[in-house]
């Protein structure tokens, strides 16, 4: 499959930001780990990050074309941005939502996702691994058709 995974704001300070909550590993680390296991297991995957939220929409808008799936973790702008899940609803592409931490058990902000009902799936709380499994949610739908 040919996945596209976009991380939105200060997922690029990963292993900087809060590393009790998520983790020591940097976001360069979170990439290479994504395209070695893209690698491994026959997936085209091509990984991206944004602070803004417009950038986010046109990094959607302007790559979703070459790509069977999106796995997108929108940082805070899960908890408001509509502006993405209209982005979402108006692409073809299934959509799984993913996080590191667990957003069910955090601040009560964090447990209410807008994004979430423009999505086939939502991971959270396994670290790098909620990518993994967002990729396996996408794979099985794939296979489904
Ligand atoms: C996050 C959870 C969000 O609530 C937070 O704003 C983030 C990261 C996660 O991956 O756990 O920036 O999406």
């Amino acid at each position: 499959m040919n996945i596209l995974v976009v991380n939105g704001p200060n997922l690029n300070f990963l292993g900087k930001r809060e590393p009790d909550i998520y983790g020591k590993h940097s976001y360069h680390d979170l990439v290479n780990f994504l395209l070695a296991y893209g690698e491994l297991n026959k997936h085209f995957i091509e990984v991206y990050q944004s602070n803004s939220e417009g950038e986010i929409i046109d990094i959607i808008q302007n790559n979703y074309h070459r790509f069977d799936g999106l796995v997108i973790n929108p940082g805070a702008y899960t908890h408001y941005s509509y502006a993405i899940y209209d982005c979402i609803k108006s692409i073809p592409l299934p959509t799984v939502e993913t996080h590191l931490s667990d957003i069910k058990n955090r601040e009560p902000f964090r447990a209410i996702s807008v994004i979430e009902p423009a999505c086939i799936g939502q991971v959270y709380g396994k670290g790098f691994n909620s990518y993994i499994e967002a990729i396996k949610l996408l794979q099985d739908k794939g296979e489904q058709k």
